[in-house]
């Protein structure tokens, strides 16, 4: 940090951190050599779609990579969660997170199900056991948790409530891709787990999403669901989609497979130098991991306390992005404000105070495999400016939205 410290922060007119925008995240790009070298085998094939040979490789690797029974690819995650709904043969409400992406809640309701919002945990983030155990109804059929930005859900509270009420159990792992839970893989648990490989996140595949599980009878009806149904030349079962993904996109998977260890490993080591500094300044904290969880460093996700660190979460955004420092207010607005949603009982703001406390407090800062830890430091240095400057700071932007 050094000189930086110093700093006077750009919305008091100083020189911005950065000169070009820092976004929060960057996709990984695939070596251009082996990327080639795999779409020289699809246009030599010319089988771009359609349970092609690559698709199937890039399967049985993240079979065994996530250390599931199988994994079945989908062209997008959101294709992937409507699936692995469908397949579970639900009905009535579904309980679930506000605290999330929209696809979550979208896949339930575009299942013909009703989305029930339960409160989240004021610590880790994800659903509360409690709240799920309270809101469970007669007509309730599954649960629906997210890790959210990787970190594990209430895995066994949730699974003994499921048990107890015969109720299916979903989990939305599209931010946990290789985390660990002591020897367990986050893919093992529950009835099915879905990923996302969109080209933001940690494993991509440009667009893409897969469903995992144990059991060989989803797999087969995950399979025909992503195929419209099709069984065979005169046979077609079911509400079947299109929910394909291409070679091309199994491609990209296959070839940054390795990148993504690397940058796993190297997301981690980022995320410490951010926690260990951010974490000497007032007002700022972090979502809570349990102790035997391996992360995956996906996302580096801070809370600000408005009293103690002086500026609330939105201030904190603006003054960063006269730095060019882009970071994200996920999950904000929180799901159950969404017009589709706001009309349900669940999603009474009075049924989920911790989760729009949480939801007005949450920042994500710029993380990705290529961020140089010297990028890093200048961030930490450029809020720590905004911090110690916090009453100038709050009047320079209030004069602003004036
Ligand atoms: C929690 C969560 N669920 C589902 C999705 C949907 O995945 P996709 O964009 O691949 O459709 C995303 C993100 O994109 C997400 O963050």
């Amino acid at each position: 940090m050094g000189s930086n410290q110093a700093k006077t922060p750009a919305v008091l007119g100083g020189e911005p951190e950065f000169a070009t925008p820092l976004y929060y995240t960057r996709a990984r790009v695939p070596d251009r050599g082996v990327f080639d070298s795999y779409v020289d085998r699809v246009f030599e094939s010319a089988w771009f779609t359609n349970d092609g040979e690559l698709v199937r490789e890039l399967e049985r690797r993240l079979a065994d990579r996530l250390g599931v029974g199988f994994c079945c690819l989908f062209a997008n995650g959101t294709a992937a969660l409507l699936a692995a709904l469908k397949c579970l043969d639900l009905d009535g409400q579904v309980l679930t997170t506000p605290f999330t992406f929209a696809a979550t809640v979208h896949a339930i309701a575009w299942n013909g199900l009703e989305p029930v919002f339960c409160d989240i945990d004021r610590d880790t983030w994800n659903l509360a056991p409690d709240a799920v155990q309270a809101a469970a109804t007669d007509t309730t059929s599954a649960i629906v948790p997210v890790h959210v930005f990787g970190v594990p859900a209430a895995l066994a509270n949730l699974e003994r409530i499921a048990k107890r009420r015969s109720l299916a159990l979903l989990y939305d792992a599209a931010h946990a891709f290789d985390v660990r839970v002591g020897e367990a893989p986050i893919g093992s648990f529950g009835d099915l787990s879905v990923f996302s490989f969109h080209a933001t996140k940690l494993f991509h595949t440009m667009e893409g999403g897969a469903v995992v599980g144990s059991d060989p009878a989803l797999r087969d009806e995950l399979a025909l669901l992503r195929n419209f149904g099709i069984v065979n030349e005169e046979e077609v079962r079911g509400l079947g989609i299109n929910g394909k993904m291409s070679e091309v996109h199994a491609a990209t998977g296959l070839a940054l497979l390795e990148a993504t260890t690397r940058d796993v490993d190297r997301r981690r080591r980022l995320a410490a130098i951010y926690e260990q500094s951010l974490g000497a300044i007032d007002g700022i904290g972090f979502q809570r991991t349990a102790d035997d969880t391996a992360g995956n460093g996906s996302y580096l996700a801070i809370r600000i306390e408005p009293e103690r660190f002086g500026l609330d979460r939105n201030q904190l955004h603006d003054a960063l992005r006269a730095e060019n420092i882009v970071s994200r207010k996920y999950f904000y607005p929180l799901c159950s404000e969404n017009e589709a949603y706001r009309h349900l009982p669940s999603a009474a703001r009075e049924n989920l105070p911790i989760a729009h406390a949480v939801a007005s407090e949450v920042l994500c800062l710029p993380l990705f495999g290529d961020l140089p830890a010297d990028d890093v430091e200048r961030v930490v240095a450029a809020i720590l400016a905004i911090h110690r400057a916090a009453p100038a700071v709050r009047r320079a932007l209030e004069e602003a939205a004036r």
